[in-house]
């Protein structure tokens, strides 16, 4: 699949020596991790997308019905003009709810670590919003990146930053991100940030281990990922899923628990793993209102407005850099 003639990608897709360093990097660690934008290749991406419409995963239904409620006066803070540009796009149905009411957009700008999911939905966007400039970029948003330039001039810059991706920084790195942000959409700018919301355990914990498996999978893909790309040699039978709610700082945290005292090959090394050590692969932080606004508050950003669920499972929150 490839984008049409006239979209050109902007092609910053981390490389697999840098793919076998960061796992490594992570692996070699006393408490092993692995970096959680690696499970975003073809097959997890189709994983997370099925995770999303999963009945014990209620965030992205509930950032829906957000977004099918209130895309109006999101819209409307945005204002007319707006170049908008969104982190971790995926599929960008989300963002189809804002495109849908945006006044007169200067153009959209989906980055996205996975190229092939990236370029199909940008395809989709430029054949369903042909008066709207698509320029696709395939980068780790972690890292610095120059936003190309639409053909029409902007008002003004917004980000939109839904599936509460924010998540899975801690809060440290919440707050370097969000300063990030501040400075590419300068002063008088906005994010627009999907932000899963503190709540009971055990609803955070089945959300993120369901009970059809998918979640499992989408976890151990990483380890697939690792054999087929790194030439790595897990043996995915012995490992397990596990999911956690970790009060403080308030986060689910996803594990790959090693079933066996066992040596795995990943590059030149061998890992040992002790039976029941675990590889942290993602952390998930839920926030509260008041913690998550102190943390845009430390990065420049006044909250000018929160829009939530009837239940208050999810919020979505529009930030101005100040
Ligand atoms: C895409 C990071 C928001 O943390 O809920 C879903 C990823 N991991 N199920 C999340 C995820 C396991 C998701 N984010």
């Amino acid at each position: 699949m490839s984008a049409p003639d006239e979209m050109t990608l902007t092609d910053l897709e981390p490389e697999r020596a840098q793919f076998l360093a960061e796992a490594l990097a992570g692996l070699r660690k006393p408490r092993k991790e692995f970096p959680c934008k690696y499970f975003y290749d073809e097959r997890g991406s189709r994983l997370f997308e099925e995770i999303c419409e999963l009945p014990e995963y209620y965030p992205t239904r509930t950032e829906l019905g957000i977004m099918r409620s209130h895309g109006h006066e999101m819209a409307a803070v945005l204002g007319p003009r707006c170049r908008l540009v969104e982190f971790g796009s995926g599929s960008s149905e989300k963002t189809r709810l804002l495109l849908d009411q945006l006044e007169s957009p200067a153009g959209y700008v989906p980055v996205d670590i996975s190229r092939e999911h990236l370029l199909r939905a940008a395809a989709d966007l430029a054949r369903d919003y042909p008066e709207i400039e698509i320029l696709p970029v395939c980068a780790d948003f972690t890292r610095p990146i120059r936003v190309p330039r639409t053909k029409a001039s902007a008002d003004r810059t917004a980000v939109y930053f839904p599936g509460s991706t924010i998540g899975n920084f801690t809060h440290d790195a919440a707050r370097e991100l969000l300063a990030a942000v501040h400075g590419e959409v300068g002063p008088g700018g906005i994010l627009l940030i999907g932000v899963d919301l503190v709540k009971e355990p055990a609803l955070l914990e089945s959300a993120y281990d369901d009970a059809a498996g998918v979640t499992a999978a989408f976890n151990k893909n990483v380890l697939v990922r690792l054999n087929e790309e790194l030439g790595a040699d897990f043996d995915l039978d012995l490992f397990a899923h596990r999911a956690v709610w970790v009060p403080d700082p308030g986060r689910i945290e996803m594990h790959l628990v090693s079933l066996a005292r066992q040596g795995v090959r990943l590059g030149d090394e061998v890992l040992c793993f002790e039976e029941k050590e675990t590889i942290c692969t993602e952390y998930s932080h839920k926030h509260t209102l008041a913690g998550f606004s102190s943390i845009a508050d430390d990065a420049g950003f006044d909250t000018l407005q929160v829009w939530t669920d009837p239940e208050r499972l999810f919020s979505v929150q529009a930030l101005q850099a100040k």
